[in-house]
């Protein structure tokens, strides 16, 4: 595999932990965590979501990059690489496919946060009502154009930065905005837990309540560990195909797991105690971070300060994220069809935005086309994180723990035999028999209680 050897990759330990950190921290923690855990009962959801962190995530997370690393190639190519002559590429188109579905309506919400950075320094959010701040919100959806010009903004913005490769591009900009992602959300929790009735909130998040937990609550938090941690579609295989061979993957994994459910529940705690500071409803849904949190900072001294600080998180966190969705795309235009990183970059961002652009336009012009009462954007975010993604997640577990040899697998996670790597055996009776059939128990109970 002549292709190894002059590919670009990360140069530092840190390079990595920020990229792979960056693609799992984004929309999902701190637009959707937060609604879907308001719609899902709170502190139950919660715990089922750690739980399928900790079970399923960390296992797939080491598992996909044990493929990249050792494919040294774009998610297809990793797996032809490693099984010659087999049908497991196919698990590589979806992953291409679901790159492309998740990036659609990913940038549609990613363009919004744009629109509200603009607002937040421009109009502001005082002096209005509830009312006025959800109608502006609603107005703003609903018009034919900005929503997509902001979109496309963003796919630029994603796309220059993928241009410039993964040292130079997504590494740089990963190690400068990852720690002033921390920070602002720090900032914003200590706004937040200071308010009045904080603890109502606080109970809300951390005091499970089982009552409200049914099979669809079990399908929404596995899906949403696999969406949250960047699984089941390749961003981290094709991440990983640039680590180095020195690079300690089950530490890597855990790190970047822990990051990201740490930076998930401190969105938590930044919206649910102001939310009930506000008597505001936690079930609000998708809206609940443009509608919800405008309304505490035009009550609270220096709102808009707050709120540019807020909007901004988001689309870093979004950024991040994107950047590592259509590296999936590049490396894969690139890599199989022998074209220039800039030309797979315009290729990859220009068909993905027609997508992306009907995932815009089904909130204004396009709201009547529904499917069993789901808009193009619910579906293709249904669809992602829902399907393709576990499914892909169950695949690839599949792949390492019954067709990668054991001492193939061991020598991928121990970089050689150099680490010892001592959760092997636990690791690798997860991925053969607890991570798939966790995962097709739930997918069959979904489809007999309706909610697939
Ligand atoms: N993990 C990202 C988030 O939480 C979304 C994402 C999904 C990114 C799949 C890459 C791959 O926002």
């Amino acid at each position: 595999m002549s292709v190894s050897n002059n590919r670009d990759s990360f140069g530092s330990k840190f390079g990595i932990i920020a990229a792979a950190a960056g693609s799992a921290v984004g929309l999902g923690n701190i637009w959707k965590f937060p609604y879907i855990t308001g719609q899902n009962g709170g502190g139950a959801f919660l715990l089922i979501y750690l739980l399928f962190v900790f079970l399923l995530g960390i296992p797939v997370m080491i598992s996909e990059f044990s493929i990249g690393r050792r494919g040294q190639r774009n998610v297809f190519g990793s797996f032809k690489a490693i099984s010659p002559g087999t049908p497991w590429y196919f698990v590589g188109i979806m992953g291409v496919v679901a790159a492309f579905v998740i990036l659609s309506f990913y940038s549609a919400v990613a363009g919004w946060t744009l629109e509200y950075i603009v607002k937040s320094v421009t109009i502001g959010f005082g002096n209005q009502s509830t009312q006025q701040l959800g109608d502006a919100f609603q107005n703003f959806l609903v018009h034919p154009i900005r929503p997509i010009i902001w979109q496309l903004v963003f796919m630029t913005i994603t796309a220059y930065i993928v241009i410039g490769g993964i040292k130079n591009g997504i590494e740089k900009y990963s190690k400068f905005l990852m720690p002033l992602l921390v920070f602002f959300l720090l900032v914003l929790c200590v706004r937040s837990i200071t308010l009045p009735n904080a603890s109502k909130g606080l109970a809300f998040l951390f005091k499970p309540d089982f009552s409200k937990v049914t099979i669809k609550t079990v399908l929404f938090a596995m899906g949403q560990a696999f969406f949250s941690l960047s699984l089941g579609m390749g961003a981290l295989i094709t991440y990983a195909s640039y680590f180095r061979k020195t690079d300690n993957l089950g530490r890597t994994a855990l790190n970047v797991s822990l990051a990201d459910t740490f930076i998930a529940v401190l969105a938590g705690v930044v919206i649910f105690p102001a939310v009930f500071a506000f008597n505001i409803e936690p079930t609000a849904g998708p809206s609940l971070v443009f509608i919800t949190l405008p309304e505490i900072f035009s009550h609270i001294p220096m709102g808009n300060l707050f709120g540019l600080i807020f909007f901004i998180l988001l689309a870093v966190a979004a950024l991040t994220s994107t950047v590592s969705v259509l590296e999936v795309v590049v490396a894969y235009f690139s890599e199989e069809l022998r074209i220039n990183r800039l030309k797979a970059t315009i290729l990859a961002s220009v068909s993905i935005s027609v997508l992306g652009v009907l995932a815009s336009l089904s909130f204004g012009p396009l709201s009547d086309i529904k499917l069993s009462g789901k808009t193009i954007f619910d579906m293709l975010d249904f669809l992602a994180s829902n399907i393709l993604l576990p499914l892909g997640g169950m695949l690839i577990v599949i792949f390492v723990g019954w067709y990668l040899n054991k001492s193939t697998l061991f020598d991928e996670v121990s970089n050689g035999g150099e680490l010892k790597a001592g959760y092997f055996p636990i690791y690798r009776f997860i991925v053969r028999f607890i991570a798939p059939l966790a995962i097709a128990a739930i997918f069959i109970y979904s489809v007999f209680y309706g909610s697939l």
